[in-house]
């Protein structure tokens, strides 16, 4: 069991379809008939993938295993049933409807299944979640620019924000500034993008200086340049840290390399996070229990992790008020 369990949590950065584990995929794959192909597992279980890009492609292929309605609230009700167990109160799930579109799911019938899902946990768990609708930086700026005009045709309560993800290498985020805006001015949604992941402080610099993000998923990397991290800090642009995930793609050697503690006292960590947790060996609580174990986060530290998680989440004022109640409970109890 985990050591940080019994305190609160938020969950800001994490890909829904990266929620699927190894044994989930094969279930929902015989559930729909569906041949996965050969080589998506190692010998020992886990999703076989060596690199950035194979980690990419081997998503790709779980997410291809989600294909009905029902599959998408059980796989929101699983994943957020599993954290709400762990602590957490609150998660912003980050959906890659041109991802579930290549396999067939429809925007509206996909939210509308992964609503399902979060009623489902919201009344069994009391959990709350919102979602971040994300462009996949290497389907191009094109595909981004639609996937905007439809959040903009079919509003929907829980949609909070958009992101960027994908291939960081591919295509510079100033080119997906018009889709950007689409969500920043026309349709008030917070934002935030992938940068100083796989790429280093300058992705992050071409991230603040050409999108209105306030968020950066991950930005790591801005520790290599401290006016970097004097601009973020300024401009009170939060990152979403992932150690578990950077060491398992490989952006640090192991823990004692990571930044997550230098980055913390430089005031710009805005959340602790599992981005795809069973792709990464890891889930929330690992996430926190790492953060006390390996960074020496005391137990009042994590809890400041958790509220500024809500305080830089994208949920409205009220939800926002509500989350930190039930984080003064859960320190109360
Ligand atoms: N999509 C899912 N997980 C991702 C990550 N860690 N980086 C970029 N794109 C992603
Ligand atoms: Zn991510």
């Amino acid at each position: 069991m985990s050591k940080t369990r019994k305190l609160p949590k938020a969950e800001l950065h994490v890909h829904l379809e990266g929620t699927v584990s190894p044994a989930l995929a094969t279930k929902l794959a015989a559930r729909n008939g569906m041949k996965l192909p050969d080589g998506i597992f190692k010998a020992d279980g886990n999703y076989n993938w060596n690199n950035f890009p194979e980690f990419l492609k081997s998503y790709d292929t779980a997410s291809s295993t989600i294909a009905t309605a029902q599959d998408f609230s059980d796989v929101t009700y699983e994943y957020l049933a599993s954290i709400a167990r762990e602590g957490a109160i609150y998660a912003e799930l980050t959906l890659g409807p041109d991802v579930v579109a290549m396999f067939g799911m429809g925007y509206r019938e996909y939210l509308d299944a992964v609503t399902d899902g979060v009623d489902r946990a919201r009344q069994e768990f009391g959990i709350e979640a919102r979602f971040i609708i994300c462009m996949i930086r290497h389907m191009g700026p094109e595909k981004a620019l639609e996937l905007m005009h439809t959040v903009d045709k079919f509003p929907h309560p829980l949609v909070v924000g958009v992101g960027l993800a994908g291939n960081e290498a591919m295509h510079h985020p100033k080119d997906f500034a018009p889709a950007f805006r689409i969500a920043h001015e026309k349709l008030n949604l917070g934002c935030t993008a992938h940068a100083g992941e796989v790429s280093g402080p300058q992705s992050v610099w071409d991230a603040i200086n050409h999108l209105p993000v306030t968020r950066i998923g991950h930005g790591v990397r801005s520790i290599e340049d401290p006016e970097l991290v004097k601009t973020l800090a300024e401009r009170d642009i939060t990152l979403e840290v992932c150690p578990g995930s950077n060491i398992a793609l490989s952006v640090y050697p192991d823990f004692a390399s990571h930044p997550l503690r230098k980055l913390y006292d430089a005031g710009v960590v805005g959340s602790i996070n599992s981005d795809d947790p069973p792709f990464f060996w890891t889930d929330l609580a690992k996430e926190y229990d790492t953060a006390h174990e390996k960074f020496g986060f005391t137990e009042s530290e994590l809890v400041a992790v958790t509220r500024r998680a809500v305080e830089t989440s994208f949920a409205d004022a009220g939800l926002k008020a509500d989350l930190q109640r039930k984080i003064d409970e859960a320190i109360a109890a």
